[in-house]
């Protein structure tokens, strides 16, 4: 179980996480959205054991995080991050050997790490470039190496900080394939990001975020039909959804489902 209980965080004086109470254990896939600035790379961290709240606590299997370096490298082999910078996450210069650190560290054995690393770089497409130095590789190729990073963890809980922020559209539809097979595996998924159309396609539960604090939850469905709330989160509604409360049109999940029920309903006008 990953959660938190009325947490409270500051940097300096002002409190930037107010009260937050947020459980990923009850959905596979959990988004996190709001304004930048409102904290949600802040929530990362402090999930991820980075940063320590003040007041309140972060739960992992239902008792306060334990911040020692035991109790951290323990919920690193379970709770695995990808940050919204790549560059705040890659150490070596060569792409298998920073892989490598991480699943060294938890002891994996040699011949399991050369093997998970080729999977996962398969699985986000770095193969090409998998031998290139790390500095000479694009953002979004960083960002890449930096997902297929903690997709070798294999943890419970994979916490991505804007994964597709940067991501080419190819990219982005691995991205959401990739969280599906997690799920698929039994694993959560809690995802921060700004595109608001991935969030409404693959999350079960909605957090919306303003100045650090909780201003909505639930079900996409819910949330997105909560314009006024999203209008003062400083976000809009999904293009589907726009679609359904502007248009009339049917409330679809993904733009393929969209499209297969205006083809039904043109046939079926069409006879
Ligand atoms: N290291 C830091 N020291 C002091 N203040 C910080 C630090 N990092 C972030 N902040 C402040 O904390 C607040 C929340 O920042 P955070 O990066 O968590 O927002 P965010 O929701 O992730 O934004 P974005 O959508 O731009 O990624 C902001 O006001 C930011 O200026
Ligand atoms: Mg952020």
């Amino acid at each position: 179980m990953l959660a938190t209980d009325a947490l409270w965080f500051s940097y300096q004086d002002a409190p930037t996480l107010k009260g937050l109470t947020l459980d990923f254990s009850r959905q596979s896939v959990s988004g996190l959205i709001g304004a930048n600035g409102c904290g949600k790379s802040t929530l990362f961290m402090n999930l991820s054991g980075i940063l320590r709240p003040q007041q309140g606590a972060v739960l992992w299997q239902g008792k306060p995080l334990d911040y020692s370096k035991r109790g951290l490298l323990a919920l690193r082999q379970q709770v695995a991050t990808v940050f919204q910078d790549p560059d705040q996450q890659i150490f070596y210069t060569d792409i298998d050997s920073d892989i490598a650190f991480a699943l060294r560290n938890i002891g994996v054995p040699a011949a399991d790490i050369a093997r998970r690393i080729d999977d996962a770089l398969t699985l986000v497409d770095a193969q090409s470039f998998r031998h290139q130095p790390i500095q000479c590789l694009s953002h979004g190729q960083k960002k890449r190496v930096a997902i297929a990073g903690a997709l070798v963890l294999q943890a419970k809980y994979l916490l991505l900080d804007e994964p597709t922020a940067g991501l080419d559209p190819s990219g982005r539809a691995q991205m959401i394939d990739i969280i599906q097979r997690i799920v698929a595996q039994g694993n959560h998924v809690v995802i921060s990001s700004h595109d608001i159309d991935l969030i409404y396609e693959v999350c079960d539960a909605v957090y919306v975020l303003r100045r650090g604090e909780l201003l909505v939850e639930g079900t996409p469905g819910e949330v997105f039909a909560q314009k006024t709330h999203l209008e003062q989160a400083g976000l809009t509604q999904p293009w589907l959804v726009k679609l359904h409360t502007e248009l009339g049109m049917p409330l679809c999940k993904s733009e393929a489902e969209l499209y297969a029920r205006m083809r039904v309903k043109h046939i079926q006008e069409a006879s």
